[in-house]
């Protein structure tokens, strides 16, 4: 394709509300640079009419070798804090903002690197066509990435975390930092108090779906 445009996804995406023929056709998305170097698309799983859908950042060096998104060390913590928070994880529908793992080589191992402003612009398409598809009352952006990707513009997590918000793809969205920031903190005091804000802000997922019966 010609780069005459910014960056996009869109000439990839079909316009389809079937997940499976998204997610096939993510597998050939070369809407950014991103894909050149990773293993492959790793594309949301989950409940297929979930009432909520959590938002990531991107897949890491495990997601992007699986497949499938937050399967390694951010995603056991995240596992761990939804059940601390008891969300059902099998009753959600999980993805990311990046679909393709953006790193750094250094020596064999793979280092995360924070996806640029234009790449997370370019695959949002792809998550536009998910909640779409899903079509969930609450979206849950975990972290400054799916945050910016969700609402469009730049958010303050630490100062937004914990609060709803309106927007046009849902009834609404709660904010919250993700869980890779709460395994970057060494003190152990910090981190406690870190990680019950996180299952404090996930515990508000069921009281929100409590309020909000589906019409
Ligand atoms: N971090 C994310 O944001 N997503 C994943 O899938 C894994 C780690
Ligand atoms: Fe396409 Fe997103 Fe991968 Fe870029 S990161 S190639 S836009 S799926």
């Amino acid at each position: 394709m010609e780069r005459t445009h910014k960056p996009s996804a869109a000439p990839w995406v079909p316009e389809t509300k079937n997940l499976n023929r998204l997610r096939e056709a993510a597998k050939d998305c070369e809407g950014c640079s991103l894909y050149q170097n990773a293993t492959q698309t790793v594309f949301g799983e989950g409940s297929r009419q979930s009432r909520v859908i959590l938002v990531g950042e991107q897949p890491g060096d495990e997601e992007d070798q699986q497949g499938r998104p937050f399967v390694g060390p951010a995603g056991k913590l995240l596992n761990r804090a939804l059940e601390a928070a008891r969300v059902d994880r099998s009753e959600l529908y999980v993805t990311n903002a990046v679909k393709h793992f953006k790193f750094s080589p250094r020596g064999k191992r793979r280092i995360h690197a924070k996806p640029s402003a234009t790449e997370v612009s370019a695959c949002r398409p792809w998550l536009q066509a998910e909640v779409a598809a899903v079509n969930p009352q609450l979206i849950v952006a975990m972290g400054s990435t799916a945050a910016r990707s969700v609402m469009g513009r730049e958010m303050r997590v630490m100062s937004d975390r914990g609060q709803f918000f309106s927007h046009e793809w849902a009834e609404s969205v709660l904010v919250t930092v993700h869980p890779s920031a709460l395994l970057r903190i060494p003190e152990h005091e910090r981190r406690e108090a870190e990680w019950k804000l996180f299952v404090r802000d996930l515990g508000m997922i069921n009281e929100w779906l409590t309020k909000h019966p589906k019409s």
